[in-house]
């Protein structure tokens, strides 16, 4: 028997409201859902899951997120830089290995100048004119983004994390707000850099109409990539008696957005790993396409705390490359390194 809202998802890539909320609230549609999904992805991407290299370059942050681990105000986060030197030997170990996306990861840490950033960004270009480089580095002023783009970085990644203001109040301090996280996403679209958003699953205080709100502001807003994971509790910040986000809700989300957005990367996240040791994999079968192995230095990747337990971050981390790729072809898919652009459609 058909699911007829799955169905409808499929066929308008959308719902109503209140279809999406029936939809999002009930795990009777589940495999359903999953099915479709899995041959929505199969459809315009086949079994490729695309591989990016991930540097977590700083765990210095201005800001004071509540949520995460790396948050100024958490006295006990270990704090590391990478220089431009070692950033760029991450590359070169990574494009051995084959990848052709690299993506610079890091709190907002003012240590790096805008022509710090660009001078490494100008460099990777020039040793590896065949990758793209992916910068998430949080929010900068409109011309910070313009310099960026023009010293070469072809994509950036900056979760909106809740699209309702309320909700963004609840977990971030005053000086933060929903309207410049937007202010920045539509900048970095409009300077010409192919954009990634997303969001926290089960973060505190989420309800059914924030995540409705999420996927219409992701409607308005067409990103190439979409990442989402379940939140995680971390033990030194005001959220550490928070309850985590569920595996079932995030894969459900992850099969959602597949329908909805048939065209997008979607990476089937660390986060979803941690939670279950089989995350990754549900998230590749739920409709995820991208998976982000860890190029940072083995010593500094503890230190890149943004939630507890996370994984990839012991000696087993070394062998990430491999992990992953046996865990890719055991779910069903075929790992590839190339750049892998989005193609609407
Ligand atoms: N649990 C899950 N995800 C988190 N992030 C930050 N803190 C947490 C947490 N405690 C996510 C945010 C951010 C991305 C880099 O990591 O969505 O955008
Ligand atoms: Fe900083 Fe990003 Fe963590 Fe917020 S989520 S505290 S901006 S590293
Ligand atoms: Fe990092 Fe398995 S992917 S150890």
């Amino acid at each position: 028997m058909k699911d007829i809202l799955v169905e409808k998802l499929r066929e308008d890539r959308d719902l109503s409201d209140s279809q999406l909320k029936a939809l999002i609230e009930s795990d009777e549609h589940d495999a359903a859902l999953m099915k479709a999904a899995d041959e929505v992805r199969r459809a315009h991407y086949g079994d490729r899951v695309y591989l990016r290299g991930l540097i977590e370059i700083s765990s210095y942050c201005k800001n004071n997120c509540l949520y995460c681990g790396l948050r100024a105000g958490n006295r006990n986060a270990e704090r590391y830089r990478l220089s431009e030197e070692q950033i760029l030997s991450c590359c070169e170990e990574g494009y051995e290995l084959g990848y052709r996306t690299f993506v610079l990861q890091g709190g907002e840490d003012p240590y790096f100048t805008d022509e710090m950033i660009c001078e490494i960004v100008r460099q990777i270009k020039k040793r590896y004119p065949d990758c793209a480089v992916t910068l998430s580095l949080g929010e900068k002023p409109r011309e910070s983004y313009e310099k960026y783009h023009e010293a070469g970085a072809d994509r950036y990644l900056l979760r909106h994390e809740t699209a309702d203001a309320e909700h963004y109040a609840k977990l971030h301090p005053g000086d933060m707000s929903l309207e410049n996280r937007k202010r920045c996403l539509y900048d970095l679209k409009e300077i010409g850099f192919q954009v990634g958003s997303g969001f926290m699953v089960g973060s505190p205080y989420q309800t059914t109409e924030n995540l409705i709100a999420d996927l219409r502001f992701l409607q308005r807003l067409q990103p190439d990539m979409i990442g989402i994971g379940p939140y995680i509790t971390h033990k030194d910040t005001p959220f550490k008696d928070q309850q985590g986000g569920s595996l079932e809700l995030s894969l459900r989300m992850l099969s959602i957005l597949r329908l909805m957005f048939p065209y997008a990367l979607l990476p089937s996240t660390t986060a979803l790993g941690t939670i279950d040791p089989m995350g990754r994999e549900l998230g590749l079968k739920a409709g995820g396409n991208v998976v982000m192995p860890n190029l940072s230095p083995t010593d500094v990747r503890e230190k890149y705390a943004i939630y507890d337990n996370k994984i990839c971050t012991g000696e087993e981390s070394a062998q990430c490359r491999r992990c992953l790729e046996m865990r890719i072809e055991s779910a069903g898919y075929r790992a590839v390194t190339d750049r892998g652009d989005v193609k609407r459609g």
